[in-house]
Order: structure tokens, then sequence, then C-alpha cells
């Protein structure tokens, strides 16, 4: 039986991980998977984390089974911190393993609410996002989001696009820090946006990873709340793998928002969903997320943490802004002080990638994709001098 398997195409991702890893230089430098790393490229267990991990250590009684949706406190926490009040009527969820599973679950419910619907998508957007689609069978369509020319957001392109979704079509929009580039919608081309979707029928499907890593928690959440407020249905799938750092401890949540009347319904297509996939929720990273979103003292240290990790994203940003000037002696790259969130697109060619990767060490994915992140004060002059001595 076994034979008859192809092989599969590597994540990109993925593949360059394991690529850095194998490269015994001692000077390399990681711009790859999308990870936040310190000055002395650490990723930090945060201290809010590890302050509730010593106390559900020390108070934890059960390991026994939660709900099949998760623990409810986790989830109202989650619909809090993403939505604000007012949503708990509407709000059918799950928790996931990771923004990943729920990306996953969600496309599984339009599936299975919709067969014929098609899956539009950002060009470009996450190759998770494409071949999660594919996977499962479903119909992928690219709308028009980046201009390489700008390095900004091809607006027009995006408008004419979206003119051809039909009624019942589901539309993954990037809440905010668009991955891969960067590059965001201001608040009033999403006005322009919801307004077509409106328009259109279309069922909007909100990918929010970087809640915190852009503008600030609350305002990297308005263009989703501005979603939720505006359609009868929306599905949001969250990540808490960046914003919480527990990458590996898999914590997500797909919220379903519906009318308080089908909530029921939708609820129990959910657990289905969860209890298909793989039964239980993980809990260990949620149950800490819970309890640091319930403590205020714990809440309060956490937001001063990411306003951190957030700062020191921008300060990097500006700073490679500028020597990116200095070293070619133009303004190219002067949007990378504009994008927000952990990734920038440089808009350079492969070939000036795979020169970086082997005679720079420098990795960075195949689209020019960046992780600001991986970069420090000793790498950023670096980097800078690096993509001059390509692009010159
Ligand atoms: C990324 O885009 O680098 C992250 O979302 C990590 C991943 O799983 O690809």
């Amino acid at each position: 039986m076994l034979e008859a398997l192809n092989p599969q195409p590597q994540d990109k991702i993925l593949q360059l991980m394991a690529l850095y890893r194998e490269d015994p230089r001692t000077d390399k430098i990681d711009l790859g998977v999308g990870v936040y790393k310190d000055a002395t490229g650490l990723t930090p267990v945060m201290r809010a984390v590890k302050a509730a991990e010593k106390k559900l250590w020390e108070e934890e009684k059960t390991k026994t089974y939660t709900g099949l949706a998760g623990e409810p406190a986790f989830n109202a926490a989650m619909v809090g911190l993403i939505l604000g009040d007012g949503f708990a009527d509407r709000a059918a969820s799950i928790a996931t393993p990771g923004g990943t599973g729920a990306i996953r679950q969600a496309l599984e419910l339009i599936r299975m609410a919709n067969p014929k619907a098609r899956v539009w998508m950002s060009a470009p957007t996450w190759p998770n996002h494409p071949s999660i689609v594919k996977y499962l069978g479903m119909t992928g369509v690219e709308y028009r989001y980046f201009d390489l020319a700008t390095s900004g957001i091809d607006f027009d392109g995006l408008m004419a696009d979206l003119e051809g979704v039909a009624e019942g079509d589901a539309i993954l929009l990037h809440g905010c820090c668009h991955n891969p580039t960067g590059a965001n919608l201001s608040t009033d081309q999403w006005t322009d946006v919801i307004a077509l979707l409106q328009r259109k029928g279309a069922i909007p499907f909100v990918d929010l990873a970087y809640q915190g890593f852009g503008d600030g928690l609350d305002e990297d959440a308005v263009a989703t709340r501005m979603v939720a407020a505006a359609f009868p249905e929306v599905l949001i799938a969250a990540s808490c793998s960046k914003n919480f750092g527990i990458y590996r401890e898999r914590t997500g949540i797909l919220i379903a928002l519906t009318s308080p009347d089908r909530k029921a319904v939708v609820q129990g297509n959910l657990n289905f969903l969860n209890r298909q996939n793989y039964s239980f929720p993980p809990d260990h990273g949620a149950r800490v997320v819970t309890m640091i979103l319930q403590d205020q003292a714990l809440a309060a240290d956490w937001c001063t943490e990411l306003e951190e990790v957030r700062r020191n994203m921008l300060g990097l940003r500006q700073s490679l802004a500028d020597e990116l000037r200095r070293a070619t002696n133009s303004d190219r790259f002067d949007f990378v002080a504009h994008h927000r969130g952990m990734f920038s697109r440089l808009g350079l060619t492969e070939e000036q990638v795979n020169v970086l990767r082997q005679e720079h060490g420098i990795y960075m994915v195949g689209d020019s994709r960046i992780n600001i992140a991986g970069l420090n004060a000793q790498t950023v002059p670096v980097l800078a001098a690096a993509i001059a001595s390509v692009c010159g």
C-alpha cells in the first residue's frame, strides 16, 4: 500500500529552517521562519507564561479531559481579547492546535456548510493557506494584494479581483501584519473591502496570527472587529503562538460568528469537527493563556513584555531602513519602516536570495520575505551591506 504514495512537496519555510540548522557557519543569520528572537537570538519564554506555568504546576490537580471545544474560560477570554465585549451571544468557538489547526477546522466547516464555496486568498499569502485548501479538495482563487513596484497594497487590483466573488465564497483576510509582505490595508481600505464583500454576500474568514505585533493589541484587532460588526457570519482563526510566545504548545482558537439562534447548531458542528480530527484540543497552552488573561497582574506584565517585543521590531525596522538607505544610496527600501509585523517582502529575485544564503549565510524565504525579529543591532548593518552587494 505505502509504495503507492508519492513524495510531497516540502514546505518552503520549514525546509529553510532545516537548511539553516545544517549550515555550520557560526555567523549565519536566520531571517526565515516567523519566530520572535531577542537581541541574543533567543526565543524567550515570556515572564507571565513562566509565572502561570509555575502556578499551574503547583495548583493543577488533574489532567483529565477538558471540554471538546476546549475550556470555556479560554474561549471566552480569547473572544474578549480579539473582539472585545458584545459578541458572546454570537460567538461559537473551539480551541485548536495552534493557528494552523484553526485554519484547517475553519476550512472544513466551510466545506461542510457549502461544498461549492471557493476560498479567496491574497497573492501572495502564507504558503500553507493554499496548501490546505488544495489538500481539502476545495477551490482556491487568488486576489491581487501586493504591488511589487511600491511594496505597498495593489488596492485597485484587489478591489477589481474581489468583484469576481460569488455569494457564499469565503474570503481569507489577514487581520493584521500580513504574512508574507508586511503591507497592510488602511482603515479606509478595510471599509471599502467590507462594503464590497457585503454587496457580494461573501463570508469573511480572518486569519489573526500576530495580534500585538503590529500597532498594538487593540489596534491590531480593529479590522477584525470592523468585519465582525459588519457581517452576520464571520470565521476567525487566531493563534497564541506568537503573541504569547508558546509556539510549540499549539494554542489557537476558531471563532464562528453567527446569529444567536444558530449558535448552538454551529457550536455542535465545531465540536463535531474537533471530535473527528483529534477529539480534545491541547490544553496546556490554553490554560496558561487563560490564567494570564484572567489575572490582572499577569495580564499587565504580559502586555508590557509584548509591547517591548513590538517596539523592538519597530526599532529594527527603522534601523534596517536607515542602513539600507546608506548602503544602497537610495530610498528603495524605505518601505521596511512602514510595514508592520514580523515580515517584510524585500522584492529581491530568487537568485539574489540564493546568493545571500550561499555567500553571506543569510537565510530568507525564496520570495525575499525576511523575519524582522531575526535581526539585532549587530546583524542589521551586515544584512544591509549584503543586500546592497547583491543589488549593486
Ligand atoms: C511563518 O510564516 O514563518 C510562521 O507562520 C511559521 C509557519 O508555521 O510557517
